[in-house]
């Protein structure tokens, strides 16, 4: 950890490629999760300064703008460039994500960071291969194709993997021409400040990426703002609802990546420590704080004693420690607010009448650790079985046959991720067609890539990052007829 360590300007916010005080002059505390400790002051941008950031992103598209006149040959080496910067500091953003979310140093520096960087590579491909086509419509006449920049986007993220998403919204957005309003979650601003340096470094056209810190009512500004054409957001269920009524009002387009209560299904004829190891790290990787997290483990009946104390046995040395030692496995939680959300629900699973087996008693006093916890006697019906905790809680519960494995699974309102495993390659399939979620994960869990589709179904949400279908949105696709 040889590498150099500074904070970027917290207390500014980078505006039509510049730094400056927010014009209000009004700031929040940032806090390292793990101390209980200010960071920085973090300068909070005002519906004036998202005002201004839209006039900036406009000017960078008009059409003869450097922007718009760049060949896509020359936006690819463009981004390509920033995933460049992004290795090359590796360690100093891993560095900056843990101090900023509590997560453990070495899942930065090994998971989020790269996987960043491998935003910007794999959409980079996909600038010059953003094709239209001709259309056979009739001898007369020629029709065809353009994928055109929706315009200005205004992406607003959370703070459970803050570059990672930042990455996998303005990566897309740019390749495909546009310019983007980038909000990061006010726990969590410190490596959208670090990707707004390297921005400036690389001396991207100005107004190409704003960063604009605050809370929710500087998200709400930017889908209030008639200036933004699109709004990519990825945070809570209830967020996600406010966001696309107030959409509604100037019919923006909107992407939405939600909560879960995402599945592992383990049939008695798995391979049990493997189960036992993705069922863990599905669970508790991020301190549970994941869209994906694998919430709910559904076992076979035959295999459910046998499950219950290996699961217990691999969490028995899963204790939350220093997020900056890089031995550490399990950091802290993001803020007091998800602390205490996490231990509401531990209470409201006994008070249904769920049977805590492990953990369930988190310490505040210097940071927010929580330790893995475990819910058996569980049904169905139970909140902790039914709503969104983002924490390490997990609650196990059996099944019989395969209908009632599916029936369990998809019955919550969630559908965003399921984990399969089993030994039988037709009843891994029949179940990945069954569940009503986006990605199915078969013998593996959190297995992440951003060359492949991801997103929710039902209140999971609305679109998919990653792949094609993670840049098509980011785009209008133009007809154009002409007689011949
Ligand atoms: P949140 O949904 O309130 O925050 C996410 C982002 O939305 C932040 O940047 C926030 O400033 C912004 N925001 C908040 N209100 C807004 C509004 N009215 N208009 C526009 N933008 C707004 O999530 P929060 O409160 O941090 O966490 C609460 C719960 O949400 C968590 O316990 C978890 O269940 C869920 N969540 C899910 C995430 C996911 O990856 N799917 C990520 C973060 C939270
Ligand atoms: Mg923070």
């Amino acid at each position: 950890m040889g590498a150099q360590r500074t904070l970027p300007a917290c207390s500014k916010r980078f505006l039509g490629g510049r730094w400056g005080e927010p014009a209000q002059g009004t700031y929040y505390d940032n806090e390292n999760p793990a101390k209980r400790e200010t960071i920085c002051r973090v300068a909070q941008a005002s519906a004036a300064e998202v005002d201004a950031a839209v006039r900036c992103a406009q000017q960078a598209l008009e059409p003869g703008s450097a922007w718009a006149q760049m060949t896509p040959a020359a936006r690819a080496r463009l981004l390509w460039r920033v995933a460049e910067r992004i290795r090359e500091q590796v360690e100093e953003l891993a560095w900056l994500e843990s101090l900023d979310t509590g997560k453990p140093y070495g899942e930065a520096l090994h998971g989020d960071i790269p996987h960043a960087a491998g935003a910007f590579e794999y959409y980079a491909g996909w600038c010059s291969k953003l094709a239209g086509s001709v259309l056979p419509v009739s001898p007369r006449y020629l029709d065809y194709t353009r994928l055109e920049p929706v315009g200005v986007v205004g992406a607003i993220i959370p703070w459970n993997f803050p570059l990672q998403m930042a990455a996998i919204k303005v990566a897309p957005a740019l390749a495909a021409g546009n310019a983007v309003l980038l909000k990061p979650a006010e726990q969590t601003p410190l490596t959208a400040f670090a990707l707004a340096r390297i921005f400036e470094e690389l001396e991207f056209p100005p107004g190409v990426l704003s960063v604009l810190p605050g809370f929710g009512e500087t998200g709400a500004a930017m889908v209030a703002h008639p200036g933004i054409d699109k709004i990519t957001f990825t945070g809570s269920t209830a967020v996600g609802k406010i966001i696309m009524r107030g959409a509604a009002d100037t019919l923006k387009r909107v992407s939405l990546e939600l909560g879960g209560k995402s599945p592992n299904i383990v049939f008695a004829d798995a391979d049990l420590k493997r189960a036992v190891r993705g069922a863990t790290t599905g669970i508790y990787y991020n301190q549970g704080q994941m869209c994906t997290a694998g919430s709910r483990i559904l076992v076979q009946d035959s295999l459910y004693d046998k499950f219950l104390e290996a699961f217990t046995a691999a969490i028995a040395d899963l204790r939350p420690g220093d997020p900056l030692d890089p031995k550490t496995r399990m950091g802290a939680l993001v803020s007091q607010e998800q602390f205490d959300r996490v231990s509401h629900y531990v209470a409201l699973g006994q008070e249904d009448g769920a049977t805590l087996l492990a953990g369930g008693q988190g310490s505040a006093d210097s940071g927010y650790f929580f330790p893995p916890t475990i819910f058996t006697d569980v049904q169905p019906t139970h909140r902790i079985a039914q709503e969104e905790i983002f924490g390490p809680v997990v609650s196990i519960l059996r099944f019989g046959n395969e209908e009632e494995a599916l029936r369990l699974a998809n019955g919550v309102s969630y559908g965003l991720a399921a984990g399969v495993w089993t030994a039988d390659v037709g009843r891994a399939h029949r179940i990945a067609h069954g569940l009503r979620a986006g990605t199915v994960w078969v013998n593996t869990y959190n297995a992440l890539w951003n060359e492949a589709p991801f997103g929710g179904y039902k209140q999971s949400g609305i679109g998919r990052e990653g792949g094609r279908e993670g840049i098509e949105p980011y785009t209008e696709v133009k007809n154009i007829c002409l007689s011949l």
